[in-house]
């Protein structure tokens, strides 16, 4: 599997606070039968104010005390961006590093407010697709208004928006509501990717086979396949051939 969505960058978000914690959640990651790993800290101007500047230098430590660790997980980097104003000049002054590509074009990893679908995110897609980026939505199905109305995220995936479920939605880890959206989403086929979003080693693990356990289930083993590695590997291939680790 392969997990593009998680925390493990040690005290840059809300992740884990030590190297040592990090180094733990990798291990736990790795007897899941997680093989590669994107890290993706978050960018929230005024909350955590990271960028590339910030991402690269602690991503770099945390893959040198992996290999010291003898831990057999290839480690990429990109960030989960909060929806923002800021967005626009930290994309103009090439700060957020990017969640690899799609038939073509640059992803981004993109946060929802938790409440509700901010007004202006169907022109800000737009303001992103004429500078040849593509989103991809993290865990609309843990949004409190896509929740209620799943259907209103269809304007942003036609607008060419990818989705990304959180593994604990699917196996139903944050509440029926959550399970169902996903549920839905994924009946609607409308779904690219599952992934961990892991910040802890206990309320919020790195964990994915649970998930893909589910998804087997309910979809078939082709389904599930899709969408922990067919997809996951077509979108961050090239940051593992950067990568090289
Ligand atoms: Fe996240």
């Amino acid at each position: 599997m392969i997990d593009i969505h998680n925390h493990i960058i040690p005290a840059i978000d809300d992740g884990p606070a030590t190297m040592a914690q990090a180094l733990d959640l990798l291990k736990m990651a790795e007897q899941d039968g997680i093989q590669r790993l994107v890290c993706t800290p978050h960018m929230h101007p005024g909350r955590y104010d990271n960028d590339v500047r910030t991402i690269s230098p602690a991503f770099n430590a945390l893959i040198e005390k992996a290999m010291d660790s003898g831990i057999n997980i290839q480690l990429a980097m990109a960030a989960e961006v909060r929806f923002s104003d800021e967005m626009m000049i930290q994309l103009n002054s090439n700060r957020i590093p990017m969640l690899g590509q799609w038939q073509g074009q640059s992803c981004i990893l993109l946060e929802m407010p938790h409440q509700r679908i901010p007004i202006g995110i169907d022109s800000m897609l737009g303001w992103l697709a004429r500078r040849d980026v593509r989103v991809i939505i993290a865990h609309p199905e843990r949004n409190k208004e896509v929740m209620i109305h799943p259907e209103r995220i269809f304007p942003l995936v036609e607008r060419g928006a990818l989705l990304q479920l959180t593994a604990g939605s699917v196996t139903g880890a944050f509440g029926e509501h959550a399970q169902s959206a996903a549920r839905w989403f994924l009946d609607k086929e409308i779904v690219q990717f599952v992934a961990s979003d892991a910040h802890n080693s206990k309320r919020r693990p790195p964990s994915m086979k649970a998930a893909s356990l589910v998804l087997k289930d309910w979809y078939g083993q082709e389904m599930q396949h899709q969408l922990t590695w067919v997809n996951p590997n077509h979108l961050t291939e090239s940051l593992f051939l950067q990568s090289g680790s």
